[in-house]
């Protein structure tokens, strides 16, 4: 595990959740080590989450002959290097997004594992929200008609407060982009999940606090050169349209994720803070019996909530991790495919490449295409 702050945490907490609830697991995760800069904090996390060793310098983990797989849950500049490295030693990788700061590093990174043979995950987790999954298989067996709109908001706030400091996350830099790849990769990823790819795209965007104290020195400011939120207007190949925004400035907004999807048939509607509820409305209804119906997403038979508790007792948002790492760890055993129901690091490289295309056309004020992965 590369990072144990909150990333780190949470895969963690699914590595040690999976073997409990997915019995027999494909292969049971062995917690072998855990790398991170602060020796403190990280012997103290290895302690807490049950690592047999840490490391102060990723490269030794990754060199470790007892790592099969390499988790990295590091800022999204230390995704590259961690990734290509861990490809050449052969270890099967699943990393969070954005895969890179840009299509050139998720390329290099997809073009490593392919090489290698090794299986490569992006940590999309929300693919693996149980009425997420529900609402795919409603769209893929046509019960909303051929889709025509997909709109995505996906709203925090905790930028607002102009004394956060310039972590990595205010970083080109460090973070690529701001709103854009931090939260707008996962909704990004949930449009090509649903309904395909995006062909054109053209968006705005803006930053409202242009500077924020230092780190290491809250009485310095540095620059922020990232956007805080952005709204762009996409074109899907399959002929539907649609809008993705996300924002860090969204007041009293805190992890507030909505999708809708409307087809010629019906209408989807899902909500992160509800996560465990899917709404549904289908034109074949009867005339006199229409309306949304919500359904409570807790049913044996409803994705990966059979493993869990009975009818009715809700899940929560580390849930749907543990199903990612139960997935990745059936494809390694089995040696399955990631895809289609994983993000594969291709699918990290199309996230990136709608990224720069939001980005270029903010500065183009045109309509662009994202560039056409191989
Ligand atoms: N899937 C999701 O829901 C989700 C949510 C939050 C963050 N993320 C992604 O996870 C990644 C990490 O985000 P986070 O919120 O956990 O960040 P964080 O700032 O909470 O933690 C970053 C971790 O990286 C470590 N680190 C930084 N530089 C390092 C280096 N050079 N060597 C070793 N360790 C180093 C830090 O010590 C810390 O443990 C990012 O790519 C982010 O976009 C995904």
């Amino acid at each position: 595990m590369l990072g144990y702050s909150f990333m780190g945490k949470a895969h963690s907490n699914a590595y040690a959740r999976m073997p409990v609830f997915f019995y027999p697991p494909p292969a049971r995760p062995r917690l072998v080590a855990i790398a991170g800069r602060t020796e403190g904090k990280v012997k103290e996390a290895a302690v807490r989450f049950g690592f047999q060793r840490y490391y102060t310098d990723w490269n030794k983990l990754v060199a470790d002959p007892e790592v099969e797989v390499v988790d990295n849950g590091l800022p999204n500049d230390m995704h590259l290097g961690p990734c290509v490295e861990a490809a050449e030693r052969g270890k099967h990788i699943l990393c969070e997004k954005p895969l890179g700061r840009n299509p050139g590093e998720s390329q290099a990174m997809l073009r490593a594992a392919e090489k290698a043979g090794v299986k490569h995950m992006v940590a999309f987790n929300y693919r693996f929200v149980p009425a997420v999954r529900l609402a795919k298989q409603f769209i893929d067996e046509g019960y909303i008609g051929k889709v025509l709109q997909f709109r995505a908001a996906y709203l925090q706030d905790w930028a607002m407060d102009p004394d956060v400091p310039r972590t990595w996350r205010f970083r080109k830099e460090s973070a690529g982009s701001g709103a854009l790849g931090d939260l707008g990769a996962h909704i990004i990823d949930l449009s090509r999940f649903l309904v395909g790819e995006i062909g054109a795209t053209v968006g705005i965007a803006k930053t409202f606090t242009g500077a924020r104290p230092l780190p290491g020195d809250p009485t310095k400011k540095g620059e922020v050169d990232v956007d805080d939120a952005f709204v762009a207007l996409v074109k899907f190949t399959g002929g539907a349209v649609g809008s993705l925004e996300a924002s860090r400035f969204c007041a009293g907004r805190r992890n507030f994720q909505r999708i809708e999807i409307h087809g010629t048939e019906g209408s989807i509607g899902f909500n992160l803070e509800r996560l465990n509820e899917l709404e549904v409305y289908s034109n074949r209804e009867q005339s006199d019996r229409r309306g949304f119906k919500t359904i409570l997403v807790t049913e044996a038979d409803h994705p990966f909530v059979g493993k869990w508790w009975p009818r009715g007792h809700i899940i929560g948002w580390e849930h749907a991790m543990v199903h990612e790492v139960y997935h990745f760890f059936d494809v390694i055993a089995r040696d399955g495919r990631v895809a289609p129901w994983g993000a594969t690091f291709y699918d990290g490289l199309r996230a990136d490449e709608v990224i720069e295309a939001v980005q270029k056309s903010i500065s183009s004020q045109r309509w662009e295409a994202p560039g056409l992965a191989s």
